[in-house]
């Protein structure tokens, strides 16, 4: 696909809510748009908005195996809810058997650079996976969430990936996520409510203290410059 004219694209949603602007960008990339979620609230709130309003975009989770029971539970009431797919991709068996058996399974508080592997193995490989083929990823990303972010659009265009980027609720504060969770009786993942503001796989977060960044939950051991999985390439 090639590089596409961002500016045009903004002034197309520009007058949009994030709902009718889904439904344009699902207009837009017929089967080639799709939606990643990890159930964390952001993401709760975009897929309330994608399958109560019956909006053509396809839902997958990276699996990582390593995943919180809170998230499970999220996850498997979020099907029973909707009544709609939500499409898990794991690991490919043969590397993590491989990481796992040289390494053992916590090898990724040893080094960032096993840290980096098993990231890969268990989210970058299968994201590539989920994204093959599409044009538009959309996510739950907030401009609020990290210094990084707030240097970002709520349209991106994805080099590594070559696919454009569109997170329908850039601009929404915290608030304003909780108020609409709560309008619109959304499932949530617990976790919120004890200090995480941001949940990844769970020997890789933990909850945050009062006043601290919404990220330093994440990799906490690592260098703050270190601190991103590689997803997206641009935070
Ligand atoms: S990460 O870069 O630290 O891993 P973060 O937890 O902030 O990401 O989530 C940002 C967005 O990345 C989410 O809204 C979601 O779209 C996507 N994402 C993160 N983790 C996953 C996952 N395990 N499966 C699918 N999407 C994910
Ligand atoms: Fe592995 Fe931790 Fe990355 Fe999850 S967040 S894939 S457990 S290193």
């Amino acid at each position: 696909m090639m590089k596409l004219n961002l500016t045009a694209i903004a002034e197309e949603i520009k007058d949009k809510n994030p709902v009718d602007a889904l439904r344009y960008f699902a207009e837009t990339y017929p089967g080639k748009i799709v939606f990643s979620t990890s159930f964390g609230w952001e993401d709760q709130v975009i897929t309330h908005m994608i399958f109560a309003n019956n909006i053509p975009i396809e839902v997958f989770t990276l699996e990582t195996g390593r995943l919180f029971p809170e998230t499970y539970y999220v996850w498997n009431r979020t099907l029973e809810i909707y009544q709609k797919p939500i499409l898990a991709y794991h690991p490919q068996t043969e590397a993590l058997q491989e990481m796992v058996n040289s390494k053992g399974p916590s090898s990724f508080y040893e080094s960032v650079e096993n840290r980096k592997e098993c990231c890969y193995i268990r989210k970058l490989e299968p994201l590539k996976r989920a994204i093959t083929g599409k044009e538009c990823w959309v996510t739950g990303i907030r401009a609020e969430q990290s210094a990084n972010r707030h240097d970002m659009s709520d349209i991106e265009w994805d080099e590594q990936n070559q696919l454009l980027k569109f997170h329908p609720i850039f601009f929404w504060s915290l608030e304003e996520v909780k108020d609409y969770i709560k309008k619109h009786n959304i499932v949530y993942n617990t976790l919120h409510d004890k200090g995480f503001p941001s949940i990844g796989c769970a020997p890789c977060t933990r909850a945050v203290r009062e006043g601290e960044d919404f990220r330093a939950g994440r990799w906490w051991w690592e260098d703050q410059s270190k601190k991103e999985c590689g997803l997206h390439a641009t935070t």
